[in-house]
């Protein structure tokens, strides 16, 4: 974004690839999308409903995430244990129908075929069947498959699936069970929220790929390319946790994709925006990212929201729109929890039928840029690709940043796509403006010499790295428009524009000047991009040895260390999920509201020993309320 026009025209795309060869923006030919949570779409009455439907289909969301189970008067679709109510499941067929015919088929469903929160009424669920069998002992419901009950209460689960994929046909997509209909069913969650809120898992843990490969092979949604989906085990993800991508999620054949559930807010010190903790999450090679890629298994943000703060509601469009655009930017699928068509209070949740100064503006903004996004991972199994992907070569500003904000440019937590792409006294580091680590060389005011150099952006006088300006942007001339001209890349002012000022404008890439970036000072890798290494003093382009790739026989790795999963890694990350942006943390939003007790994390063990743990009910929190 701190491009200017002039220079993105006069360079052409083929100077501006080898420039951006050194960033982490995604160059792979695979798409990402957007979604929507909406609990509840199926009770609607059938006018509501459609209405519902074609404000979705026209905001740019690819998949509508619903759940099964009970909303007010309307039953969940096994009133006991056992038996079913074949009008609930017709409803619920309706809505398939209905989201299949007004998208013409480009909208596609993820089914929660029970929420974890029934099991002991969290999240505003009322207690179903299963609860009150289970009196309270939820954990039994993972954990009993002895057959304490008359039926193993894990059989019973299963019974379930089965019926509402196999044994109901629809009686809309001629007759054919749901386990086929991958026309409008992208996937399945083995539940929403398995262990919601306990971490790491305590007992039960076979449940979840016993589960997984009962829909996958059992009831054959694999065959029928619907994919099976692990729901956000144990609930809300920490911002440096592993609560949803245990090792038993990672090593189940069945299971095709990670559910991942995270609440995180805008920082309100304006230390991070509410996008910056998904940025480092799926940094490019970290942990995560690169055991999914080993592991075959596709990553997609099925919740995630806007976190009320006391910065207050004027800040909601811009909390989503961060949000969403950081995990397009990183090219991860992202699901909104939730929207629905009625009042927003200071929730999360976000009317669909509002005008576009209300909080879905911001949303429907951000979902059309997914659409065309790119990603690492090849979603083409699950869901048919956008006509074309982007070509952008820039981070895009948030064109809801209120005008009280602040902060509107190169802060703590935004991301950015240039080393001057951030206030001079930050690092623009893995696409994050940051405050530079203590060791790190060059900073503002560091010493300098011919040997000694600064970060890329500031100019070594007088042996101090200088201090420099951040360049203003451009006005557009119609102040309705959020770009110029209708060109979201030039935003900035060219350095000709400097009439007088006291400092320079933060220097451009060297990429501008000479044919190959020069890269910022380094000691060691982690002062350098996850795609770089530090070479002799310098970060470099890294193609061999860098981080998430397979660490060599004799464990070589430029990133100095091999992790406990035979991946390149950064020191000090072995008990970490994630990759180098984990260390910066401490300013993520609150933890996640249903997020596990603390001081329980380190590795987990698959444990399937039966435990009656009654654990007093949480207050309902806005997790998986979706
Ligand atoms: C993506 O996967 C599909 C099959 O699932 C395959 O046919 C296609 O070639 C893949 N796309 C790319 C670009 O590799
Ligand atoms: C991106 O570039 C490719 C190759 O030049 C082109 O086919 C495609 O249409 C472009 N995408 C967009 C959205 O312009």
């Amino acid at each position: 974004m701190r491009f200017l026009d002039v220079f993105a025209s006069l360079l052409g795309v083929a100077s501006l690839t080898g420039y951006v060869a050194a960033d982490l923006r995604i160059t792979a030919d695979h798409f990402s999308f957007g979604g929507v949570n909406y609990p509840g779409l199926q009770t609607l009455n059938p006018k509501e409903r459609d209405t519902v439907i074609r404000a979705i289909v026209k905001s740019g969301a690819r998949v509508i995430r619903l759940f099964i189970r009970q909303y007010g008067d309307y039953p969940d679709p096994e009133p006991e244990v056992g038996s079913f109510d074949r009008s609930i499941l017709d409803m619920f067929d309706d809505t398939l129908a209905a989201i299949h015919h007004i998208s013409k088929g480009k909208v596609k469903v993820i089914i929660a075929p029970h929420d974890a929160h029934a099991l002991r009424e969290t999240n505003d669920v009322p207690c179903d069947a299963y609860c009150k069998r289970l009196e309270g002992a939820f954990l039994d419901f993972y954990s009993n498959e002895q057959g304490e009950y008359p039926v193993a209460v894990r059989e019973h689960y299963k019974t379930r699936l089965q019926v509402l994929f196999k044994e109901y046909t629809s009686r809309n997509f001629g007759d054919r069970p749901w386990s086929e209909l991958n026309e409008v069913i992208l996937g399945v969650d083995v539940q929403n929220e398995p262990w919601s809120s306990i971490s790491p898992i305590p007992s039960g843990e076979p449940w979840l790929c016993e589960i997984a490969t009962h829909l996958k092979d059992t009831l054959g949604l694999g065959k029928s390319n619907i994919a099976v989906i692990s729901g956000g085990i144990s609930g809300a993800q920490s911002p440096d946790g592993d609560e949803n991508f245990p090792d038993s999620a990672f090593n189940c054949d069945a299971i095709d994709v990670i559910g991942i559930h995270g609440y995180y807010a805008m920082d309100e010190n304006g230390e991070a925006t509410a996008g910056t903790n998904w940025a480092k999450m799926f940094i490019p090679g970290n942990t995560l990212t690169a055991r999914a890629e080993e592991k075959k298994k596709l990553l997609l943000v099925e919740e995630m929201a806007y976190i009320h703060t006391e910065l207050g509601l004027t800040y909601k469009q811009q909390a989503i729109w961060d949000q969403g655009n950081a995990l397009n930017y990183r090219g991860i699928p992202w699901i909104y929890s939730k929207i629905n068509n009625g009042g927003e209070g200071t929730t999360s949740t976000v009317s669909i039928l509002r005008d576009d100064t209300a909080a879905i503006g911001a949303l429907k903004d951000v979902l059309k840029r997914a659409y065309g996004s790119r990603s690492k991972f090849n979603w083409s199994k699950f869901l048919s690709p956008p006509p074309a992907l982007s070509n952008s070569t820039y981070v895009a500003l948030n064109p809801y940043i209120p005008e009280q904000s602040d902060c509107t440019f190169g802060c703590p937590g935004y991301l950015c796509d240039a080393p001057d792409g951030c206030k001079p006294d930050l690092i623009c580091k893995n696409s994050i403006c940051a405050k530079p680590d203590e060791k790190q060389p060059g900073k503002m005011g560091d010493d300098c010499n011919s040997k000694q150099p600064c970060l890329e952006h500031l100019k070594c006088e007088d042996g101090l790295c200088q201090e420099c300006i951040v360049r203003p942007s451009i006005q557009p001339k119609d102040p309705r428009k959020t770009t110029v001209d209708g060109d979201p890349n030039a935003q900035c002012q060219p350095d000709s524009t400097s009439t007088f000022t006291m400092r320079p404008f933060c220097l451009k890439p060297s990429a501008f000047t000479s044919p190959s970036r020069l890269g910022n000072p380094c000691q060691n890798a982690a002062h350098c991009d996850a795609n770089e290494f530090c070479d002799w003093g310098f970060c470099k382009v890294c193609t061999e040895g860098c981080l998430g790739m397979k660490c060599k026989g004799n464990n070589k790795c430029k990133t100095g260390f091999c992790n406990s999963y035979g991946r390149c890694d950064y020191p000090g990350q072995k008990k970490r999920a994630h990759g180098p942006g984990a260390r910066a943390r401490g300013r993520s939003g609150p933890r996640g509201p249903g997020a596990g007790p603390k001081g329980q994390s380190g590795p987990n063990k698959v444990r399937s020993e039966a435990m009656r743990i009654n654990t007093p009910n949480e207050t309902p929190v806005a997790t998986g309320a979706a």
